[in-house]
């Protein structure tokens, strides 16, 4: 039996839909996330998203937490306009995903009455608070050459600009230290031979270049007078073979995919990166790169736009320039990240977590916005936690993580939680007695009319869910 839960104190006084994440509710773009939890009237809640976010989902395993994400970008990439019963969007934005179980390229299926046992409870559960099914904007990206035989015909593929990763991309991908091992060092002298300082083949001079390709640090390593001479031969083979191999990857290319061709508006772009296409290493290189890429794409947009707003007597002429410069950068971008734990663990660097952290603190200058989710709040990188705004409290059983996600609460919780009548003593506790699907928001922009931390039911999804054991 779900528990009933009693909270004070109480948000009865207010008589019209909650809007939380924006103290002055300016309610430009909302997102409906569900239905208030607790004892008293059902009312709706929606998150103001017109200013950028930093939310953060957390959970036990199954919990709700990825099908709770699904829920925030279906709002963003739902099509309805005015129409929509989960989403008022007026300023549409870009939405990118990393997908790193495999489990969200099932968004481009809408949820149907006869499309199994699956779809039939997901659409029970969608019918009984009156949503129905609306158009979502999907488009699924798979690493180049890592089509699966299931895969949808519509997936498209998207390759990485070999001369878009740095140093660290190459040490994080080859799983080597720069510094300690010998391959590591020899990667660090060739990289920076072939990109800044030249190198020597025999009498010849070779120039260096940034946009370089992955023969060049082959070519270098095979012929530079002080490589040779300076390293083993065991080392010069080891470093070969492992560049050698991701050479032969078609993900790897000297073009890559624009960034421009993944994030659009009102469009959710899942990028598949399962271990079943992609290893880890390499995974952790491309989510580096794309945060990086969005980053700076959307600095030089959102300078563009800032001049034009607050520059007055413009010349015509360096107002085309400024509003073209703002046409080929990106739209204001929400990212989304499964189990991001795995990229910004409490410890340890990885070089998508320098860009995700840089990414969480600098983000909303530039108008980024971010959603997350992890089964280990204690497992996170204090950084990150940190700068989250939005915090949404699935069911935690272990002690630890409820205690981390409680210090780490963003607005005052309710003075008294009586859970099925009896007051709890520790609110600490009140994640431990959340249902499927129920959770405790506390957010840092709270209005008066909701003063404090309140439960939430998730809204049903409107597009399929592929989050279960298969
Ligand atoms: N709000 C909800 N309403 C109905 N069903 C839900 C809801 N949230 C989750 N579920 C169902 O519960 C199961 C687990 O959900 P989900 O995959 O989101 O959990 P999770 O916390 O992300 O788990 P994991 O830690 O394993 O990734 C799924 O079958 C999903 O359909
Ligand atoms: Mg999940």
């Amino acid at each position: 039996m779900p528990h009933t839960f009693k909270l004070r104190p109480p948000l009865e006084q207010l008589k019209t839909d909650f809007y939380v994440g924006d103290s002055s509710s300016r309610q430009v773009d909302l997102i409906l996330l569900g239905t208030i939890a607790e004892e008293g009237t059902k009312r709706n809640v929606w998150l103001d998203a017109t200013d950028e976010h930093v939310v953060l989902i957390v959970g036990k395993r199954g919990s709700g937490k990825s099908y709770s994400m699904g829920v925030f970008l279906e709002g963003l990439g739902v099509s309805g306009g005015s129409k929509s019963r989960i989403s008022q969007v007026r300023d549409s934005r870009g939405v990118v995903l990393f997908d790193t179980l495999g489990i969200f390229w099932s968004m481009i299926h809408p949820v149907e009455s006869d499309g199994g046992p699956r779809h039939s409870e997901q659409w029970k559960n969608m019918q009984s608070m009156g949503l129905a099914p609306e158009p979502v904007r999907v488009n699924v990206w798979v690493p180049a050459g890592k089509k699966l035989p299931g895969d949808h015909e519509s997936f498209k593929e998207f390759r990485i600009k070999v001369s878009d990763l740095t140093l660290d991309d190459w040490s994080s991908i080859l799983d080597t230290d720069l510094v300690a091992s010998q391959v590591g060092q020899l990667l660090s002298t060739c990289f920076v031979k072939v990109t800044q300082r030249g190198w020597q083949r025999g009498a010849v001079k070779v120039e260096p270049r940034l946009d370089y390709a992955i023969p060049d640090l082959l070519d270098c390593l095979d012929h530079d007078s002080e490589v040779q001479s300076r390293y083993a031969s065991g080392t010069i083979d080891a470093l070969h073979r492992r560049l050698g191999y991701y050479d032969g990857l078609r993900l790897m290319s000297s073009e890559g995919t624009p960034i421009t061709d993944v994030v659009k508006k009102g469009v959710v772009a899942v990028v598949e990166l399962p271990l079943s296409r992609v290893e880890e290493d390499l995974r952790d290189a491309i989510v580096s790169i794309l945060l990086r890429k969005i980053m700076s794409a959307r600095a030089e947009g959102s300078y563009a736009k800032k001049v034009l707003e607050l520059q007055p007597r413009l010349s015509k002429e360096k107002q085309h320039e400024l509003e073209d410069s703002i046409d080929r950068s990106l739209p204001r971008t929400w990212i989304a990240l499964d189990e991001v734990h795995n990229f910004a663990p409490v410890s340890g660097r990885t070089a998508a977590s320098r860009e995700l952290v840089r990414m969480t603190k600098e983000g909303r200058n530039i108008g980024i916005s971010i959603v997350m989710t992890t089964q280990q709040p204690s497992g996170l990188a204090q950084e990150i936690l940190t700068q989250v705004d939005t915090l949404v409290v699935h069911q935690l059983t272990e002690y630890r993580d409820r205690h981390v996600a409680h210090e780490n609460r963003k607005c005052p919780y309710p003075t008294e939680v009586k859970v099925d009548g009896k007051t709890l003593q520790d609110q600490e506790d009140l994640p431990a007695y959340l249902g499927l699907g129920e959770a405790l928001v506390s957010c840092s922009e709270m209005t008066e009319d909701v003063p404090r931390a309140f439960l939430l039911r998730i809204r049903p999804r409107i597009t399929a869910h592929a989050g279960y054991a298969g």
